[in-house]
């Protein structure tokens, strides 16, 4: 696409709109073609189709014979100046001689009426709005078609800021209720977007049979890590009660071996007596020497 060319035919068209305006513009109506496949394109206020050349060469460049853009304006020349409507030339025959001889009648839809005499029943994809510029008539303008708006819908608004105080109050308020969601803004063009719909109730439930099923997840790795833990504490457990026992063992054959060598130097009965101590904790071997060694001095 030759944007060059395309600017410079635009800056032969009477009009407001800036080199910077034009290209935002631009950029704002080709990335919303790219994200939404579906609905049309717009624009209120078309004066002598300085705008309207930017949009309608962009729509035919990506869309080429299926492109469409609806131009809505009642061509009666009106226009604000200063916070009041003037009525200049009728603008017909100027736009039509820019539509034409930017390639573009087939592209562009003149719509001859007031933005509110139009029927708002196709869904829109992008609307740039510039007609009066006094509060009611912008409001206007976007509440007639905001029904229409699909979810990530480009709005855009001229002189944004500047002398024209109302639309400015218009758009902040918009944005404000949310119905509106700022993206960007060059000299006085401000581009918006029209928030995405709530998750549909399919998205909606899939996204709690997600979180289900995370949660499920989750339970479950709780559950193996503590049944982890537990098993790792019963075998410490385990652990040391075998190192008890094996002290308690070696302390009881030291306690034996003290016993024989009691009963080897005589001292007889004060071995058995302590070898039958022992007896009553498990050590079988201690009570069998025990019962061999009363037995053998007849004091059992
Ligand atoms: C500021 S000029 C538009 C400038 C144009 N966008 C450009 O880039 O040169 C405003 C235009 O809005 C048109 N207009 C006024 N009231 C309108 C309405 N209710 N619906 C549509 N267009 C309207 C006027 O006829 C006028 O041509």
């Amino acid at each position: 696409m030759d944007l060059e060319g395309l600017f410079q035919r635009m800056e032969r068209v009477e009009g407001w709109f800036s080199l910077d305006e034009a290209e935002l513009l631009a950029e704002a109506l080709a990335r919303s073609m790219a994200e939404l496949a579906e609905g049309e394109l717009v624009e209120v206020g078309s004066y002598c189709g300085r705008s309207t050349l930017v949009l309608g060469s962009v729509a035919q460049a990506l869309r080429g014979e299926a492109a469409r853009l609806k131009a809505i304006d009642p061509h009666l020349g009106e226009v604000t100046f200063e916070g009041a409507s003037h009525r200049a030339t009728p603008t017909l025959d100027r736009f039509n001689e820019t539509i034409r001889g930017g390639g573009l009648a087939d592209t562009v839809e003149l719509v001859r009426a007031r933005s509110t005499e139009v029927a708002a029943d196709f869904p829109i994809a992008f609307i740039f709005i510039d007609g009066l510029h006094d509060y009611a008539s912008v409001m206007g303008d976007f509440r007639h078609f905001e029904p229409q708006l699909l979810p990530g819908a480009t709005v855009a608004f001229h002189d944004y800021g500047g002398a024209h105080v109302d639309v400015k109050r218009c758009v902040d308020e918009l944005v404000a209720s949310g119905a509106l969601a700022f993206a960007e803004r060059r000299d006085s063009l401000a581009v918006l977007r029209r928030p995405p719909a709530q998750p549909r109730k399919t998205v909606g439930r899939a996204f709690a049979l997600v979180a289900q099923l995370r949660a499920g997840a989750l339970a479950r790795a709780r559950q193996a890590e503590e049944r982890a833990v537990q098993a790792l504490r019963e075998e410490r457990e385990r652990a040391a009660l075998a190192e008890r026992a094996a002290e308690e063992s070696l302390r009881s054959s030291t306690h034996l071996e003290t016993a024989l060598q009691e009963m080897a130097s005589s001292s007889a009965v004060r071995g058995a007596r302590l070898l039958r101590q022992l007896s009553p904790r498990g050590n079988q071997l201690a009570a069998g020497v025990v019962n061999r060694v009363l037995a053998l001095l007849g004091r059992k």
